[in-house]
């Protein structure tokens, strides 16, 4: 269980799981939209909507466990006006974790591409076939993709001005 200052074990592994799954999916996403028309496309375009879908279980579970657990109290080392960014930005994270996978689940159905999670199980439409509504999530999911960068940029900050510069032990607490 959580001990005064620490996360519970279930709280780091689904944080440490989501945010190295997040990381590749980033950068996958970023990289197979620009590959030609291939088998590794469609390949990687699976693995990519499998894993993303991954993500959005994890997230859905994250915030079950968040209720049952919720994040330990900040040190008093952190000033009020970070106290008041924290949990903005905490769940900032955790909306876009959300929104990234939905939106595109959304715009798979939109485009008329079933999703068969990881080629076993097939999952409903959640749109009906229409190809204006594809091209809005598409950019949706490219919008969502930057939000999602530059909030994890910050986040990256926030912890590099906590621990290598303040020495709290805001990343300890997070560790595994
Ligand atoms: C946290 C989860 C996810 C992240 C971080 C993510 C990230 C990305 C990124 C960065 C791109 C490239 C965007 C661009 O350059 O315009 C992309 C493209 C794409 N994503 Fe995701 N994605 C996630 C989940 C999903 C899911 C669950 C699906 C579908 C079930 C999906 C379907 C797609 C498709 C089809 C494209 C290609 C769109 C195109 O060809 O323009 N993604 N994703
Ligand atoms: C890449 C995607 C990431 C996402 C989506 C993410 C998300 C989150 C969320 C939502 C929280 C709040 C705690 C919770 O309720 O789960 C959190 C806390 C935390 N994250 Fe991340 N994170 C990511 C990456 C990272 C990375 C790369 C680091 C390390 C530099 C990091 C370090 C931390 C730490 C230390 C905390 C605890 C802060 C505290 O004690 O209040 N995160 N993260």
């Amino acid at each position: 269980m959580r001990g005064a200052e620490g996360y519970t074990p279930a709280a780091k592994v689904l944080h440490w799981t989501s945010a190295l799954l997040v990381l590749g999916l980033l950068a996958v996403g970023l990289w197979m939209t620009g590959l030609p028309l291939s088998r590794l496309k469609f390949v990687v375009y699976a693995c990519h909507k499998w894993i993303g879908l991954v993500v959005l279980v994890l997230a859905i579970l994250r915030l079950i466990w968040r209720r049952h657990s919720p994040p330990p109290a900040l040190p008093t080392t952190v000033t009020p006006w970070e106290r008041r960014l924290a949990p903005v930005g905490h769940w900032a994270l955790l909306l876009l974790v959300l929104a990234q996978p939905i939106s595109g689940w959304l715009m798979s159905s939109a485009g008329g591409v079933a999703v068969v999670w990881f080629g076993i199980l097939p999952l409903p439409d959640m749109v009906p076939r229409n190809q204006q509504l594809f091209a809005v999530l598409r950019e949706m999911h490219h919008l969502l993709a930057f939000a999602l960068m530059a909030v994890i940029t910050l986040h990256i900050a926030a912890v590099v001005r906590h621990d290598v510069l303040r020495h709290d032990g805001i990343l300890r607490r997070m560790w595994l």
